[in-house]
């Protein structure tokens, strides 16, 4: 039971009465004598330290508030989760002879080590909070108070930064024995320190080699874990043994992502989801990251519930594609190619208070819950990603205000055409003005983006980015206009109903939907990217299909409309590249070289309202 701390530190009864007991040892024999109890070298290193514990607990002073420690990524793993992990690694015939912990913090991972494991011959801790240090000491001594004939290896917990910290002397001295690197290292980002105005961070914090655009967007920054367990890893890669870290499901990703290139020579990779929530309090998606050491460089890892030790999929690289699940891509791997149309992302406003607004028995109301009235010709309905559920779609509650029909057009055809349209949009100017992205600068008054000859085509087959669903959904007209989508869904657009039928069709059946859940990883923000879905090649899916099937789902299909349609999108029948241009914003009001007159021949008619 914690009753008192000192040094910050939380510490036991049986380590107060231990304590109490040697209140006139001198610091020489004190150390000596903790040594031979519980292997700890230098306990305390200078003669003030003692002096503070015996006073600290002679005056019962143990009341101390936990400081904010944000940037040191701070969450202790419990007992019962430490006491699990070096189970799980003892089930895997793992027998460590040197512990090293570099991130300590309490010492739980170093007690459940010395409790599972029988030939620990040394033991390396470092953290750099000493409170800490001090409560890792007490609860080593504690464990050998309570436990005198266990085995006892040689300690020592130094109070140190781990990116200063020589781990090689470590790994120089114990060449020939079996070590494990056990932990749970910081749970903190770079741009998280550095928005604490924090310098907890390694030296040469570029260590992927970033250049400065990848740091402005994002790609540099990274989680200190990652770089703690690279260092790690690369440090000890000539040892025998194994890795065993606590970390974020995406620090696992990116390491396995980098190990293509890197070739870290680990292998034996596994992965064993936690309940961040449950053991830490934190959502994030976060697990025990296994590998072996000093072995030939694994491309793939299997990935496991920790709780139930159920595999849950294999996923990393095949033949240079970084995969999200393995068995699913090598089913349906002869689809990885390119798509023949551009997926696009749909409007984007900035100002939804304003240029969103909602049918209630027949008026439009804003987001400001104000009645708008104005002319209905720039008035289209709109969906959103928690619209696009898979099915067929020919209504909607959300319309948006469409003031341009290709990027950068000019907007003062509104005054003239629609005075109300343009009086409700000038009267809330403000909103427009304080739209933060710099692509409004400069631009049209009313600007949007995202729009193009491809928003006004009349059936849709679209999908979400922001849901797990995978599923595409079919959009007809509303109102007898094009629909349009926001920019956080992806579409393609159609002349005909047919085709846009038969994509939605292909692009739902099993063999295209495995190859989607096959390459999208669940746990990124945006799990459908517009790179994603121009891998999918929908020639082949065509060569994998045929009438028959098709027409159960399409009970007006006739064998002309397939012909007709494999007949356009065959690669044989596309010039190259012709297609991929064919929705282009340029494109608006040009003639478009296609062979077989089809889903756009007369692109930009429905952006000019000829429908
Ligand atoms: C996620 S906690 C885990 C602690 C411990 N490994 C465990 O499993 O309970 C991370 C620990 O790293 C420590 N830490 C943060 N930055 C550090 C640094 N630069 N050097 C050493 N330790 C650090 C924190 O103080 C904290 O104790």
């Amino acid at each position: 039971m914690l009753n008192m701390r000192v040094f910050d530190a939380n510490i036991t009864n049986p380590v107060i009465v231990f304590f109490e007991d040697s209140k006139d040892t001198s610091i020489e024999d004190l150390n000596s004598e903790i040594k031979t109890i519980c292997g700890i070298n230098t306990f305390f290193e200078i003669q003030s330290e003692l002096d503070e514990l015996i006073n600290t607990i002679s005056n019962n002073k143990n009341i101390i508030n936990e400081p904010d420690r944000a940037e040191y990524g701070d969450f202790q793993t419990n007992r019962n989760l430490s006491d699990n992990v070096c189970n799980l690694l003892k089930s895997q015939n793992t027998e460590p002879e040197i512990i090293v912990e570099p991130t300590c913090g309490k010492g739980n991972f170093i007690i459940s080590s010395l409790q599972t494991f029988e030939n620990i011959k040394f033991i390396y801790g470092v953290e750099i909070y000493k409170p800490y240090v001090w409560e890792t000491k007490f609860a080593i001594l504690d464990y050998f108070l309570k436990n005198r004939n266990s085995n006892l290896p040689e300690i020592n917990i130094y109070h140190y930064d781990v990116f200063n910290f020589d781990f090689k002397k470590i790994s120089n001295k114990h060449k020939d024995q079996k070590i494990l690197i056990i932990g749970n290292p910081p749970w903190v980002t770079n741009s998280k320190l550095s928005s604490l105005g924090s310098d907890n961070l390694p030296l040469k914090s570029n260590f992927k080699n970033h250049n400065g655009l990848d740091a402005i967007t994002g790609k540099g920054n990274f989680d200190i874990g990652e770089y703690i367990s690279i260092k790690l890893i690369s440090v000890f890669s000539k040892l025998n043994g194994n890795f065993a870290f606590l970390v974020k499901n995406s620090v696992v990703k990116n390491i396995l992502l980098e190990q293509n290139r890197a070739k870290y020579q680990i292998s034996g990779i596994k992965q064993f989801d936690i309940d961040a929530k449950k053991e830490f309090n934190v959502s994030v998606n976060a697990c025990l990251f296994l590998c072996s050491l000093n072995k030939k460089p694994n491309e793939t890892i299997a990935e496991y519930n920790f709780y139930t030790k159920s595999l849950i999929r294999k996923y990393g690289w095949v033949n240079n594609k970084f995969v999200a699940n393995i068995d699913l891509y090598l089913k349906s791997k002869n689809i990885d190619g390119k798509f023949p149309f551009v997926w696009r992302q749909g409007v984007k406003h900035d100002a939804s208070k304003i240029m969103e607004l909602e049918n209630v028995n027949g008026n439009f109301l804003n987001n400001n819950k104000e009645t708008v009235e104005i002319e209905k010709d720039l008035v289209y309905a709109l969906l959103k990603s928690s619209d696009l559920k898979g099915g067929i779609i020919d209504k909607t509650r959300k319309y948006t205000i469409i003031t341009q029909k290709k990027v950068g057009q000019e907007t003062k055809y509104i005054k003239d055409l629609y005075p109300k349209t343009y009086n409700y949009l000038f009267s809330n100017i403000e909103y427009f003005n304080k739209r933060k992205s710099s692509i409004y600068k400069g631009k049209p008054l009313f600007s949007i983006f995202g729009i193009g000859d491809y928003s006004f085509k009349p059936y849709k087959v679209a999908i979400a980015g922001m849901y797990k669903t995978t599923t595409f959904s079919l959009v007809k007209l509303i109102d007898n206009k094009p629909v349009m989508l926001d920019d956080t869904c992806y579409f393609i657009g159609f002349d005909t109903l047919i085709e846009a039928e038969i994509t939605q069709t292909l692009l739902n059946k099993k063999l295209t939907q495995d190859f989607i859940q096959s390459i999208a990883f669940k746990d990124a923000k945006r799990m459908m990217t517009k790179d994603l879905l121009m891998r999918i090649d929908l020639n082949e899916i065509i060569n994998e299909t045929d009438f028959y099937e098709l027409e159960l789902k399409i009970p007006n299909l006739k064998f002309i409309d397939w012909e007709n349609y494999k007949g356009k999108l065959t690669k044989q029948n596309l010039v190259e590249n012709e297609q991929l241009n064919l929705f282009d914003e340029q494109a608006l009001h040009t003639t478009i070289p296609i062979r077989n007159v089809g889903f756009s021949a007369k692109i930009g008619d429905y952006a000019n309202n000829k429908i």
